[in-house]
């Protein structure tokens, strides 16, 4: 059976460079096919991708189709199809440039001639030292149309300064609302849904604060290593990798005010005033507030794994961290008093990320200590994998002897509830750039927020010369990510209901 379609009417040129790299064979191509095969873009729509180095065009499309089997189908049971391959194919066009050089963007420039009214996104899948350059060619060479648009992958700079030089620099290019920063957490199905459950129901909004909430967690585990990007890693580490972009999005999208409407600037405003909120933790705060972790070697699903210093190019000096925790105060009148703990880690020993709102409990229990233990209600959000909602709550349990109280799960899985297959988050964004829908990009101000309290933190640990603390591959990190939590007298949800 056919898809259902909602082909969208903008022709467009989409220009990939770093069009030969991972992100564009792993994800970015791919989301482009699977656009395509559900009938989602318009035929006049063409996919340039450019990159150091020659290459014949049927060598670059053979090479798209073996990663487009490969990477496509995202755990579902959507199979591949060579019919609407085809039909992608003609889509695309490749082309050897060097980015850094104005006089090899001859062919990009005759490709694009004519074509001056298409809307034109120029996606930079390349290092961020690039993109100033980049930018000031598209610009010299008078690429730069009215209908262009300018998508920035992470890392958008190492530290605040660094990000302000980046934006300053493509900025004498393209204007803000023509830069489209990609987190590509925003895109995902779950992560949206977050703001749906929060504000299309009128269930939970009444109890979303300081009165009713005890905390809220965040868990980003991840159970691959960084075995094949270490180099790059170790300069970057959690706290700039995850914390940074992905984990603060969720804290904004759990933590924000209702925006009086779904327009780009009206979500991305209520998301800056979180980010301005954060409390900021400085150096007298990081022993307490923060937990660096990097991985030993262990096991993950019963096979042996290496230690992160044991990694090939690791130097075995490094203490870059590949956990962090952190425990987060914002300072507003929804959240004052309620911390928000974050952790996120390499090889841990499951693949999860969920969002868990744990509510207080009654102030009086009428029931006499025998019936059990009165557990707070969680909701948990599950964001990967098995998408879905729970509600976690006490109920009566069976029968007519003494009462007892149980722990129960009204569980709501997206698989089963809506079908299909769950789209890959670069779908979504790469659709909402043809379309110039800008809200799940990240906005200059936000993206410098979000800098300026990260800052503080790395700041706060040189300055305190804080070590990673060391935890086997496998295990939930170090001990101390335990007692982050515990020595306030909570602890970390673990789905065992
Ligand atoms: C990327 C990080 O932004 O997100 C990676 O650079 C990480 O280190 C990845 O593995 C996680 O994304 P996802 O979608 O697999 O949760």
């Amino acid at each position: 059976m056919q898809p259902k379609t909602t082909l969208i009417s903008h022709p467009f040129d989409m220009i990939v460079f770093g069009g030969r790299g991972d992100l564009a064979r792993r994800k970015l191509i791919p989301a482009l096919y699977h656009l395509d095969r559900e009938r989602r873009l318009p035929d006049d729509g063409r996919i340039i991708a450019v990159s150091r180095g020659a290459m014949a065009n049927d060598a670059f499309v053979k090479m798209m189709h073996d990663d487009c089997m490969t990477y496509s189908t995202n755990g579902s049971d959507v199979q591949f199809d060579e019919v609407s391959w085809g039909r992608f194919a003609q889509r695309l066009t490749y082309l050897g440039l060097d980015a850094t050089d104005a006089k090899s963007y001859d062919g990009l420039a005759q490709l694009l001639k004519g074509r001056e009214d298409v809307v034109r996104a120029f996606y930079l899948a390349t290092a961020p030292d690039l993109f100033g350059p980049i930018a000031a060619n598209l610009k010299a060479l008078d690429l730069v149309t009215q209908p262009s648009r300018l998508v920035l992958e992470k890392p958008l700079g190492k530290d605040l300064a660094s990000a302000h030089e980046i934006n300053a620099a493509v900025a004498k290019a393209f204007a803000e609302p023509q830069t489209y920063r990609i987190d590509h957490y925003l895109g995902k199905e779950t992560v949206q849904n977050l703001m749906v459950l929060r504000f299309a129901n009128a269930l939970f909004e009444p109890l979303w604060n300081r009165t009713h909430i005890d905390h809220v967690q965040i868990s980003v585990a991840e159970t691959v290593g960084v075995g094949g990007r270490w180099k790059y890693y170790n300069e970057s580490g959690a706290l700039r990798d995850m914390i940074q972009n992905h984990l603060l999005q969720l804290v904004c999208l759990t933590a924000m005010e209702p925006p009086s409407t779904l327009d780009a600037d009206m979500i991305r405003d209520e998301k800056l005033k979180v980010l301005r909120a954060l409390q900021p933790i400085y150096a007298a705060d990081v022993a307490q507030a923060t937990v660096r972790g990097q991985y030993r070697a262990g096991a993950i699903d019963g096979k042996a794994v290496p230690g992160y210093l044991e990694e090939s190019d690791a130097e075995p000096q490094s203490n870059t961290e590949t956990f962090v925790a952190i425990k987060i105060g914002i300072d507003n009148w929804r959240w004052a008093g309620v911390p928000f703990y974050v952790r996120t880690g390499k090889r841990l020993p499951a693949r999860s990320s969920e969002i868990v709102v744990q509510f207080k409990t009654p102030p009086h229990s009428p029931y006499p200590a025998s019936a059990g233990t009165i557990h707070p209600n969680k909701l948990v959000m599950r964001l990967q994998p098995d998408e879905g909602i729970r509600l976690i709550m006490l109920n009566k349990g069976r029968g007519p002897g003494e009462l007892k109280l149980h722990q129960t799960a009204l569980d709501l899985s997206f698989a089963e509830t809506f079908g299909g297959r769950s789209p890959d988050a670069y779908e979504r964004l790469l659709l909402d750039v043809i379309r110039g829908r800008p809200a799940l990009f990240m906005r200059l101000d936000e993206l410098e927020a979000a800098w300026r309290w990260t800052d503080g933190i790395l700041q706060g640990w040189a300055d305190t010369a804080l070590a990673a603390k060391p935890y086997a591959a496998g295990s939930w990190g170090p001990n101390a990510a335990i007692s982050l939590i515990e020595r306030d007298g909570r602890t970390w949800h673990e789905d065992d209901i």
